[in-house]
């Protein structure tokens, strides 16, 4: 059956989108405006209790899987796979109130828009919560809809240790979402997924819309360097074995190498615990993080290699004992052509202007296009900000984002 006439007419309510951004920004919030709903915390658990009490008010089935992804589901009129849609509500520990919130409930709207509607598709639409996307808490990144394709085994995934102690798996079962739901067990027809664009292209071109043509590679490298604690004053410079001084040789090294490499490689050292983190002891151990992140695979390979060897160089001049494990480590994903020509010309019909563009930051589209046809949408960024409370998107963009998702989800559940 091809589209109904009338559904190529229908428009979302940006008011009850906004309405709902807002309302799930209140969970969570932070005083200055932003929003701290780290993965499967309390503040996760009360956003996903709100967003599923949405769902079955829209009429949808919720299945929770044994990982805690949340798939929503509005029948379908025929016996087909489903179109999903759908990203994360987990945020960083300071994060903004459009990051994920923006494709679950773009999706929430969608099928909104389509009961009004009165209009009957022939496959069901899928509105997914991955578990974990950010990897802030638990690494992964994108760890729920990782298991959900097959790329992590559950067993593993469910092992995850947060950065503040509990397993995945404990965390799961004390907030009551650790499902019963095989992860998985339907593959989609089609996913597609709205994002703000979280960097400055768009904003900086005065495009409205990115058609996603892929996600850039991502490798997380987590050290731990150990030395010895000794007094700040008294022990002379060629006696210190400092792990701090390694670190820091090694986040020179690697914004050096970003120089060096220049194009789309970008690194970043987030997160550290230094031991014992005082003014006048030279520290024992020290506990970092490297993400790198480039669209070439044969470049991330490279930079990856040049920052382990580099480490150990440092390390061992400097005396100390360095251990590395790997976090993450994704290849550059391609999504599908056909996809990215459906977002792009969708994108046209709604008279907005578009361009094709890869995506900095990881995404569940990322993973699930290893599973089925994926693309997707991005709205500018005031500002190029995320992964900060000050994140923003004009609410004309939010709804050119959800009306283009509209049309894409609307006419792939009608083939
Ligand atoms: C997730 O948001 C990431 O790109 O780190
Ligand atoms: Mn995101
Ligand atoms: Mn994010």
């Amino acid at each position: 059956m091809n589209m109904p006439a009338n559904a190529a007419k229908l428009s979302v309510s940006g008011k009850r989108l906004i309405r709902r951004i807002k309302d799930l920004g209140e969970v969570g919030k932070l005083d200055n405006g932003g929003v701290n709903r780290l993965a499967l915390t309390d503040a996760d658990k009360a956003g996903r209790d709100l967003v599923t009490s949405w769902m079955r008010a829209l009429g949808m089935s919720v299945s929770i899987d044994r990982i805690g992804n949340i798939i929503a589901t509005r029948k379908g009129s025929k016996d087909l796979t489903p179109v999903m849609t759908g990203s994360h509500i987990d945020t960083v520990r300071a994060g903004g109130l459009y990051d994920g919130n923006l494709g679950v409930l773009a999706g929430l709207e969608v099928v909104e828009t389509l009961n009004d509607a009165g209009l009957e598709l022939d496959r069901p639409i899928q509105v997914a919560v991955f578990t974990n996307e950010e990897g802030a808490r638990f690494a992964p990144d994108m760890l729920g809809s990782l298991v959900f394709q097959g790329g992590l085994a559950l067993d593993e995934a469910l092992q995850a240790v947060a950065i503040d102690g509990p397993t995945l798996s404990e965390e799961l079962q004390r907030i009551g979402y650790a499902g019963q739901d095989e992860c998985g067990a339907v593959k989609p027809h089609a996913y597609v997924e709205l994002h703000i664009e979280q960097g400055p292209v768009l904003e900086n071109k005065g495009v409205q819309i990115g058609a996603v043509t892929g996600v850039q590679g991502i490798c997380w490298i987590e050290f731990e360097i150990s030395g010895v604690s000794n007094h700040a004053g008294t022990t002379p410079m060629n006696m210190r074995k400092d792990p701090m001084a390694a670190m820091a040789a090694i986040t020179h090294f690697v914004r050096q190498l970003t120089r060096r490499y220049g194009g789309h490689q970008v690194g970043t050292v987030g997160h550290c615990k230094i031991r014992p983190n005082l003014v006048n002891v030279i520290p024992n151990q020290v506990i970092f993080t490297v993400d790198i992140r480039n669209t070439d695979r044969a470049l991330l390979d490279k930079a990856e290699a040049e920052v382990l060897a580099y480490a150990q160089e440092v390390a061992q001049q400097e005396g100390v004992t360095l251990q590395h494990k790997s976090l993450a480590r994704f290849d550059p994903i391609a999504f599908d052509p056909a996809m990215i020509d459906r977002v792009e010309a969708n994108a046209r019909d709604r008279d907005c202007s578009v361009m094709r563009m890869p995506s900095g930051a990881g995404h569940d589209a990322g993973i699930i296009a290893l599973m089925c046809p994926a693309s997707m949408i991005f709205v500018p960024s005031v500002k190029g900000l995320s992964h900060n409370p000050a994140e923003f998107t004009h609410e004309a963009d939010l709804v050119n984002g959800a009306n283009i998702l509209l049309d894409t989800i609307a006419a792939l559940a009608q083939e």
